[in-house]
């Protein structure tokens, strides 16, 4: 069990102790998962989900780089920002931060909305689903979130209806080191948090842009698995963007995000 709130469990985050393993209350696998295929139902989210995370998270447009992007995120004003992280009925809640990776990422999709118009894109390691509705919202053809945790997929599909968009399909299956698919572009933010996952990520993405000449960009504050990562010398270096101070108070001081080109 563990004994901490999320306030510190979010700064322990940032140092690398992420889980990527999914804690279901009972055990058994999420039913919540069947309705999240759908492209244009939100509403068919399952009612009780909705209503734990409308209850337990606040709808933020600030405090991080793209106001324009409404979420539904656990900040101070909620129960389990200060409650014990073990009260918490699901799996660790990473969606519910919006990571400075994603950020970046995001606010340069929407600047720069030529990159996506018309694309089909994947975002892997959604989250919130923020980068995922920058690219919706900056002219994507083509949508899919993908996250191995099924409460992101509820999370997204709320914050999908806040900004007023068809949900995107989102799909939970671990898709790293499966066969490669034809995608434009593929996006990442925060995702280079383990050795495992880096190097995982790594071949795999390479196998995209060798198969299908993807473009992958990759949303990164300095995390060290990424930065001392082989990768390093395949990257071109896309856009740079000071965090807002809450985001660095969140991120152990981290200053800025980097957007990165991926190009083995
Ligand atoms: C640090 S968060 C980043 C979220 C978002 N991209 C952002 O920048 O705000 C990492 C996310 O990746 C998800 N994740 C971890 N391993 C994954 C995998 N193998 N495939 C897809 N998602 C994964 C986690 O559930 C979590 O939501």
């Amino acid at each position: 069990m563990i004994f901490i709130g999320w306030r510190r469990l979010i700064r322990l985050c940032s140092r690398r102790i992420f889980s990527t393993r999914l804690k279901q209350k009972d055990g058994s696998s999420c039913s919540l998962w069947k309705c999240y295929h759908q492209k244009t139902s939100g509403s068919l989210l399952d009612p009780e989900m909705r209503l734990f995370l409308e209850k337990n998270t606040e709808v933020i447009s600030s405090g991080n780089l793209t106001p324009e992007i409404r979420l539904r995120l656990l900040t101070p004003r909620c129960r389990f920002w200060h409650d014990k992280a073990a009260l918490w009925p699901y799996g660790d809640p990473y969606w519910a931060i919006y990571w400075p990776g994603g950020q970046g990422l995001a606010r340069y999709l929407l600047d720069n909305p030529e990159v996506v118009r018309e694309k089909r894109v994947l975002d892997l390691g959604s989250g919130c689903g923020a980068t995922a509705i920058a690219a919706m919202m900056s002219g994507a053809s083509h949508v899919v979130a993908n996250d191995i945790d099924p409460v992101a997929g509820a999370a997204m599909l709320l914050n999908c209806e806040l900004n007023n968009l068809n949900p995107f399909r989102v799909l939970t299956e671990n898709l790293i080191g499966t066969e490669v698919d034809n995608w434009d572009l593929i996006i990442l933010g925060d995702m280079f948090y383990s050795e495992a996952l880096a190097d995982s990520l790594h071949q795999w993405l390479k196998n995209h842009i060798q198969t299908h000449r993807t473009k992958v960009l990759i949303g990164d504050p300095g995390r060290p698995y990424f930065v001392c990562h082989k990768i390093q010398k395949q990257l071109l270096k896309v856009s740079e963007y000071d965090l807002t101070k809450s985001t660095q108070q969140e991120n152990n001081g981290s200053t800025s995000t980097v957007v990165w080109h991926y190009q083995p």
